[in-house]
Parts: C-alpha cells; structure tokens; sequence
C-alpha cells in the first residue's frame, strides 16, 4: 500500500490509472476505522481495479460546541487495517494542504442540508460537501463508497454529485450493526458501558416503528410516536433531537405512508449525539 500525503501526487497517480482504462473506487473517512468501514473498503476491492482510502478529520464538518478536538485519531491502527485489506493507495493530508489559508470556497446543497440534523448542526453538511467534492477532484473516483447510516450525508452527496456533473456512481452500503442492533459508529467509543447499553435503545425503536408499518400501520404521526415513547423510556437518552419519517430523495416529512420511506433518529446519551436510521418498505 502507498501511503500519500500530497493531494497533487494523489491526483496524478490516480489520472494515470484512470487513463489507463482502470476503474478507482474511493472510500473517503475520518479515520477511528470500524467494520462499517472496513466493509466499504471491502466492496471497493470487490468492484474496481485500484482502491483510493483518505484519513482526513475535516474541521469544516465540526461546529463550534463539536467534537472535533476529541475525535477519536489512531492514525497507525487505522493504517494496519487499511493496509490488511490490500487497499492499493491511503490518502493522508494535512490540514494545511487540504486548507490554505486563503481557502474560500464553498459547496452548499441547499433544501436537503437544511433538514433532519442540519437543524441541529448548522454547516455540518457545506463541510462534508466541501470536502467532498475536493476529495472528488483530487481522487477522480470510478465509484465512490459511503455507508447508509449517514443517510442524510448520502443525499447530500448524491444531490452534489447530480448537480455539478461529478462523473462517478455513489454506491451505498448497508449500515454494520453491533450484536444488539447499535449502529457502529466512530463516536461510541465515547460511551460509557451503561450509556453503551442504553444505545440499543436506538435500533430497537425504529426496529419497532419498522415492524409497525410492515404490519399495516400507514400514519407517520402514530409510527414517530411509537419511537419516541421507545427512546423516551430509556433513562439515560438525555435528548432526542428528532425522529422522523421522511421521503427517501427529498426528506420531506411523510404523513401517510404509502411508499418507502426513510426512520431516521437523532439522539444525546451524556455528550455523545447518536444517529440511526431504517428503510421501510410497505
Ligand atoms: O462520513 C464521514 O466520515 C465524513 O463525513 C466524510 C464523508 C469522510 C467527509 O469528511
């Protein structure tokens, strides 16, 4: 594996791929690898020719009252995994190369930004997307990976790519989830183990709202209800930012469903803000 720390570098090497007839795909991340991860990386091999991964903690994406100081960083153990895997290229840049200090553009995806967590992470979203779309042109990825616990973040992604003619297919992957149905994610490891316990309090209650549907329950109000009241008997959820039943493309409120919709939550246990979601088809 090549280990590449210069955006330039990475461009030319992954042009002259690309010239050479062979497929790129790209799994960008902030490193603290899990499975989820990993099984981007994973269908990335399975699918093209050379695999492109990037480690970049991108300060844009984090709010002022974020956690961008304590973001879990292990660049070593990532790059063991990353290497095991037999990626073919790992993107490292600094912050300084990614970010002059000049820099002074922006990619904003008005109307799905706007809604779900970026009510509650204003530029959240103008982050990923900026970053994105750098990584886009420096990377010129064949395919592109991104996992569907992000939801959101994969609309978002999904919108830019349409709108600015970036010529890669986004690929989705499904969400890794832990033996008791938690997402994985980087920021559980900021759980305690009874804050860990309480997190399956997530799946469950979509899981719950899921199964409500499949068995015929066609009011949005009653299914978010039924999340809510789960989430809510879990003592040490200290927030729940919302729960929504939203359109899978525009993620606009559904009120009677009659086609697939997206159940997504957003909670706090202590510090640590958990998303989740499930696809529910009638
Ligand atoms: O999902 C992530 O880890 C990040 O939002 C991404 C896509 C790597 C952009 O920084």
């Amino acid at each position: 594996m090549e280990i590449i720390r210069i955006p330039r570098i990475v461009q030319d090497t992954c042009k002259k791929y690309r010239m050479k007839g062979r497929s790129v795909g790209f799994v960008p991340t902030m490193g603290a690898l899990h499975e989820g991860h990993l099984s981007l990386i994973r269908r990335s091999r399975m699918e093209n020719d050379i695999t492109v991964v990037s480690i970049f903690v991108n300060p844009l994406q984090f709010g002022p009252s974020e956690d961008l100081a304590r973001y879990p960083r292990d660049v070593e153990s990532d790059s063991n995994k990353i290497s095991a895997l037999e990626t073919d290229i790992l993107f490292l840049p600094d912050d300084a190369l990614m970010y002059s200090p000049a820099f002074s553009t922006s990619v904003e995806v008005a109307g799905v930004s706007e809604k779900l967590c970026g009510r509650f992470r204003p530029g959240h979203f103008r982050g990923v997307a900026t970053v994105v779309a750098k990584l886009f042109n420096i990377v010129s990825p064949t395919r592109a990976y991104f996992g569907q616990k992000d939801y959101q973040q994969t609309v978002v992604i999904r919108r830019m790519v349409k709108d600015l003619n970036f010529d890669l297919e986004v690929v989705i992957c499904p969400t890794i989830r832990e033996h008791d149905g938690l997402a994985i994610s980087s920021r559980n490891t900021y759980l305690g183990p009874e804050e860990r316990i309480a997190a399956a309090a997530i799946h469950r209650s979509l899981s719950r709202g899921a199964g409500a549907v499949l068995q015929g329950e066609r009011s949005a109000g009653r299914i978010r209800e039924m999340v809510e009241e789960g989430l809510a008997a879990e003592k040490l959820i200290n927030r729940i930012d919302y729960v929504a039943a939203v359109d899978l493309a525009t993620l606009d409120d559904v009120e009677e469903i009659g086609r697939e919709i997206v159940l997504a939550a957003a909670v706090r246990i202590g510090k640590t803000r958990l998303i989740d979601n499930l696809l529910v088809n009638v």
